[in-house]
C-alpha cells in the first residue's frame, strides 16, 4: 500500500509540472488545468489512503461542508477571479498556520516533548509566520481588489511604518529563533502565541500601504508566500508531496511577481516588504476640471474620417461584457478600410490576458492585438484613439506625477493620439481611486455610458449610415 501510494505522490507530482509548463501557452492552458485537477485528485486520494488516514471516517465531514463555498466561489464572474484568488491564497495561508499550531501543540503535550527538535521547530516557525502573514496579507488584499469601502484604495502609508512594519517582523523572527532553540520549556507557547500574534498583524501591514493599482504584484507574492508555507508545513508532517507542491506554487509565484514587477515598472524588493507606498501627495480632485462630453454620431463622423484607430480596451469593457459589440464595430471600421489595432496593457483589466481573454471569445484577430511598448511609438500617428473602460492603464500621471501612486507604472500613450474617445459611465476615478488628466485633455471626448451600450450604439451609426456620409 505504501508503495502504491508513494507511485501515486510521483504521478501527482509529474501532473503537477506538467500542468505548469502546459498553462504557459494558450494553446495548451486548457490541457494545464486538466492535468493540474487530476494532479491534486490523485494527492488526495492517495494521502487518503495513507495508513492512519483512512481510518479516520470523519474526515468526511469537513470534505462535504467545505464542497458547497468551494463550489460558491468558482462560478464568481471572472472579473471578480483576482480577490477569489486572493482568498483561496487566505485560506491556505490559514490552514499551513493552524496545522503548524496543532502540531507543535500536540508535540509539546507528550512527555518530555521528545518530537519537538530542532529541525521540526525551524519548519514550524516558517510555517507559521509565513501561513499568518498570508492569511491577513491576502484578506486585506481580497478586500482591496473587492473595492470594499472600508479598505481604501489608495496607499495607506504613515511616517515610520517601514520601521513599525519590519520591527514586527524581526522581533517575531528573533521569537521564532529563541523558540527554535528551548521548544519546550513552560513559557514557550506564550512565545509561539505572540509569534502568531505578529505574523497576523505583520500580513495586514504589508498589503495595506500597497496601492489598488499594484495588487496584481501582491498577489503574486501571496501566491508565494502560500506556496512556501506549504513547504513548511510538508516538512512537518512530513509529507513529500507537499513540499514538492509547494516549491512549485512558492516558485512560480515568485517567478511571476519578478516578470510583473517588470511590466509594472516596480521594485521587486519593494514589493516584497510592502513598502511601495510612499506616496508625497496625489493629484488634487478634478472638481474644478472640465469635461468636454460627445455624441455618438460626432465620434461616429471623426472616426470614420480615420486611418488609423487605436482602440484600449479595460475594465470597464470586461464589466459591461462588451467585447462582442466591439468586435462589430471592428467589422465596421474594416470594412471602410480603416486599420484598427488593440492595444494590450499588461494589467489591463483585473487579472493578467483579461483582455486577450475577452478580445479571442469576441473572435478578434490575434493579429491586431498589440502589446504596449510595440503600440507607444505609433500613437502619435493614431487619428483616433479609443478608451474603452480603461482608465488607470492610460492615466498620464503615471509619467509625470512623482506623487501619484501610480508614478512609473508604464502606461498607453493614448494622450498622444490626435482625438481621443473615452467611454465610462461616471466621473469615477478608476482603480487606483485617483483623477485622471487624460480626460481633461483638449484632445479628449468623453462619451458618457455603459460600455457595450455605447458601443452598440456606434455600431448602428455605421451599420445604418445615420449622420455618416
Ligand atoms: P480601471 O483603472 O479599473 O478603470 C476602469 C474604468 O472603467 C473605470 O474608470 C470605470 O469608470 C469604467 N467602467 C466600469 N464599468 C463600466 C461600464 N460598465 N461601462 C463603461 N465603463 C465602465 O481599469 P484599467 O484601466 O483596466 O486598469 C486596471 C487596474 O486594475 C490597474 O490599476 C491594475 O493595476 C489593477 N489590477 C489589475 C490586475 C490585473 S493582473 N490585470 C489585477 C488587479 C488589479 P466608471 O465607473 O465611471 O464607469
Amino acid at each position: 500500500m505504501t508503495y502504491a501510494i508513494q507511485v501515486a505522490y510521483l504521478l501527482s507530482t509529474a501532473l503537477f509540472i506538467f500542468s505548469l509548463h502546459w498553462l504557459s501557452d494558450p494553446k495548451s492552458a486548457r490541457r494545464g488545468v486538466f492535468a493540474g485537477v487530476a494532479a491534486m485528485l490523485v494527492a488526495v486520494a492517495a494521502t487518503w489512503a495513507m495508513p492512519g488516514i483512512s481510518r479516520h471516517l470523519w474526515i468526511v465531514i469537513p470534505i462535504l461542508l467545505a464542497v458547497g463555498p468551494g463550489v460558491w466561489l468558482s462560478l464568481v464572474p471572472l472579473t471578480a477571479v483576482p480577490q477569489r484568488t486572493a482568498l483561496s491564497h487566505a485560506f491556505g495561508g490559514l490552514a499551513a498556520g493552524l496545522v503548524g499550531t496543532a502540531k507543535y501543540f500536540f508535540w509539546f503535550n507528550e512527555p518530555g516533548s521528545p518530537s519537538l527538535t530542532s529541525f521540526r521547530m525551524v519548519a514550524i516557525v516558517a510555517e507559521i509566520i509565513l501561513g499568518y502573514l498570508t492569511f491577513t496579507g491576502s484578506l486585506i488584499a481580497a478586500g482591496k481588489l473587492q473595492e470594499i469601502k472600508w479598505i481604501p484604495q489608495r496607499p495607506w502609508v504613515y511616517k515610520g511604518q517601514n520601521f513599525v512594519n519590519l520591527g514586527a517582523f524581526a522581533l517575531a523572527i528573533v521569537l521564532g529563533v529563541l523558540l527554535i532553540l528551548s521548544p519546550a520549556e513552560r513559557w514557550s507557547p506564550l512565545v509561539f502565541i505572540v509569534i502568531i500574534i505578529l505574523a497576523l498583524n505583520f500580513g495586514w501591514m504589508l498589503v495595506m500601504p500597497i496601492g489598488g493599482a499594484d495588487m496584481p504584484t501582491v498577489i503574486s507574492i501571496l501566491n508565494s508566500y502560500a506556496g512556501l508555507s506549504a513547504v513548511a508545513m510538508g516538512f512537518v508532517l512530513d509529507n513529500k508531496l507537499l513540499i514538492t507542491a509547494g516549491a512549485l506554487d512558492g516558485s512560480s509565484g515568485l517567478i511571476l511577481s519578478i516578470i510583473m514587477c517588470r511590466a509594472m515598472n516596480r521594485s521587486f524588493v519593494n514589493v516584497l516588504f510592502g513598502a511601495f507606498g510612499q506616496v508625497q501627495q496625489t493629484a488634487a480632485a478634478g472638481s474644478d476640471k472640465v469635461y468636454k462630453p460627445e455624441t455618438v454620431e460626432g465620434a461616429a463622423q471623426i472616426m470614420e474620417q480615420a486611418n488609423l484607430v487605436v482602440v484600449v480596451p479595460g475594465y470597464g469593457m470586461a464589466v459591461a461584457q462588451a467585447q462582442h459589440k466591439v468586435r462589430e464595430l471592428y467589422d465596421q471600421l474594416k470594412k471602410r478600410g480603416i486599420t484598427v489595432k488593440f492595444a494590450i496593457h499588461p494589467v489591463a483589466g483585473r487579472m493578467p490576458g483579461h483582455m486577450n481573454v475577452l478580445l479571442a471569445e469576441a473572435e478578434i484577430p490575434y493579429t491586431d492585438l498589440v502589446e504596449m511598448d510595440e503600440i507607444n511609438p505609433d500613437m502619435p500617428q493614431a487619428d483616433v484613439c479609443l478608451v474603452i473602460g480603461a482608465n488607470d492603464v492610460v492615466n498620464p500621471a503615471a509619467r509625470s506625477d512623482k506623487g501619484s501612486p501610480i508614478y512609473g507604472m508604464p502606461i498607453i500613450d493614448a494622450d498622444r493620439a490626435k482625438t481621443v474617445f473615452a467611454i465610462k459611465r461616471s466621473k469615477n476615478p478608476g482603480f487606483a481611486g485617483i483623477d485622471n488628466e487624460l480626460y481633461f485633455s483638449d484632445r479628449t471626448w468623453m462619451l458618457f455610458g455603459d460600455a457595450k451600450n455605447v458601443v452598440g450604439e456606434l455600431v448602428k451609426q455605421f451599420s445604418s449610415g445615420g449622420g455618416i456620409h
